[in-house]
């Protein structure tokens, strides 16, 4: 165990002995059986068998503090206990029956959730995955506006099925089959680190990018250039007045935590409707109170989509998605029988609640924002002593860390000295994500029960992880 290990915070679980199969014989089942497309991170694989709060348990007994949360998912903490007895409660009284019965947690769910929106976003169906939440959002804007043609960002995710594979904007996560595009464009990513236009004051975030410029707080050119372009595409490439929607993540998740320059998605959102289109927020990510000021990212971007999708946080691991938009455009799905085995099942909704429930008691949209901006500042201080640290952005902890080979520009960090870095990181018990289409960026998206002694504990083995880095050849 590693001299890191031992300074590890203080946590009063004792997780049981590990009892499974032997670590070879998950290889090799790996190997045989599973799908060659499911890559497991790290040189030496990890076995992880039980969770509790923010630390995840090794086969061999080995405690990791983990500030990826099964990649945004879990919300509230592995196996939190409120949620456990809400769900171990429903699988006792009723699994399942479809959506052909009334039965009530469903309702109970749907008048909880809505609850959390503004104006007349009050109509909810639920699915079982982000990509499902993003298909139904497609087929609801087209059938509402009865146009085509979506939009969304280069370095988009919003999912893996068919339909949103057109809608990620990443070259990795596309595969070369005719028809994936199917009306979308890919307009320009207005990032104020990497894109063409950015300075000092673009970013809602503790910390702004190390690039110059001489606009005001509120008065942001980087977001008007970005919103400039925008418009070309209006006016070069699509049927005028004829846009079905864009989509938009409140920040951008897998793409390595983009924010985008303040107030350029309330005027893109007023474009896209002057244009009889609706504009999408995925919050799969964002949601749930992880930015910490808002409970939803857009409502930092100061307006309020024609329809929300969400994922990920809302069932802290347990299979649960939703659409939440408003009741008219709810009613295009009338046009034809819809159907969701799964979605919103007694199982489902009693987690949901039961995840809206710790959320309150527990204050974490408010302990997102007090340790994720002592985070944000921790970094910023580690970003003074390593160059290599090239960007420091977020908001609560939905936090990027972006590294760099070359200041000035901006290019990326070699991928094996990240992945060195990364790796060391895990071997003193800290996992960290990575994003961004380079995979240059420490994506840190915990459990939102962690605590400064977490932070300071991650962000110590992080500036270790680098210092030990330095000098070796890559
Ligand atoms: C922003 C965003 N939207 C949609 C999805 C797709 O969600 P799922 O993997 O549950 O289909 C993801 C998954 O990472 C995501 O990050």
């Amino acid at each position: 165990m590693s001299q890191m290990q031992n300074e590890m915070p203080e946590c009063e679980h004792q997780a049981p002995a590990y009892t499974g199969p032997s670590y070879e014989q998950i290889l090799e089942t790996r190997k045989t059986h599973l799908t060659p497309n499911l890559q497991a991170h790290f040189k030496k694989p990890l076995v992880i068998h039980a969770g509790r709060k923010q630390w995840l348990y090794d086969h061999e007994g080995r405690r990791y503090l983990d500030m990826f949360g099964g990649i945004v998912t879990v919300s509230v903490g592995h196996c939190h206990p409120k949620v456990n007895q809400a769900l171990s409660e429903q699988t006792a009284k009723l699994w399942h029956t479809t959506n052909i019965y009334m039965h009530p947690k469903i309702h109970e769910y749907a008048e909880r959730l809505v609850a959390k929106f503004p104006g007349d976003l009050k109509a909810v169906c639920f699915v079982n995955s982000g990509s499902e939440a993003n298909d139904l959002a497609m087929l609801m804007a087209r059938l509402h506006t009865g146009n085509q043609d979506i939009l969304t960002f280069r370095n988009a995710y919003h999912g893996m099925s068919p339909y949103t594979m057109g809608l990620t904007a990443h070259s990795t996560w596309r595969y070369p089959l005719p028809g994936v595009n199917n009306g979308i464009l890919h307009v320009m990513n207005p990032d104020p680190y990497q894109g063409v236009w950015g300075g000092a004051a673009c970013r809602d975030s503790p910390v702004q990018t190390t690039r110059n410029c001489n606009c005001g707080p509120n008065d942001c050119q980087a977001g008007v250039q970005y919103y400039n372009e925008l418009e070309q595409t209006f006016k070069y490439s699509l049927p005028r007045g004829k846009v079905a929607a864009m989509f938009a993540e409140s920040i951008q998740g897998v793409g390595g935590t983009v924010q985008y320059p303040k107030g350029y998605l309330k005027r893109a959102a007023a474009l896209v409707r002057a244009n009889g289109g609706l504009f999408v927020a995925d919050e799969v990510q964002t949601g749930f109170g992880r930015t910490g000021e808002h409970f939803w990212g857009f409502q930092a971007h100061d307006y309020t989509p024609d329809i929300v999708t969400m994922a990920k946080g809302i069932g802290n691991g347990f299979p649960l998605a939703a659409v939440v938009t408003t009741k008219e455009i709810a009613a295009s799905l009338g046009m034809a029988l819809h159907f969701n085995t799964y979605g919103g099942n007694p199982m489902a909704s009693a987690v949901g609640i039961a995840v809206l429930d710790v959320i309150e008691e527990e204050q974490l949209q408010r302990n997102s924002l007090e340790v994720g901006t002592y985070f944000l500042n921790c970094l910023a201080e580690l970003q003074q002593r390593y160059e290599l640290i090239g960007d420091v952005r977020g908001k609560g902890l939905m936090i990027g860390v972006e590294l760099v080979s070359d200041r000035e520009t901006r290019a990326p960090l070699a991928a094996p000295h990240v992945l060195e870095i990364w790796e060391a990181c895990k071997d003193m018990g800290v996992l960290y994500g990575r994003g961004g289409l380079h995979g240059n960026v420490l994506r840190i998206k915990p459990p939102m029960c962690v605590n400064r002694a977490d932070v300071k504990f991650a962000v110590d083995v992080l500036g270790r992880a680098i210092e030990n880095s330095l000098g070796k050849q890559f």
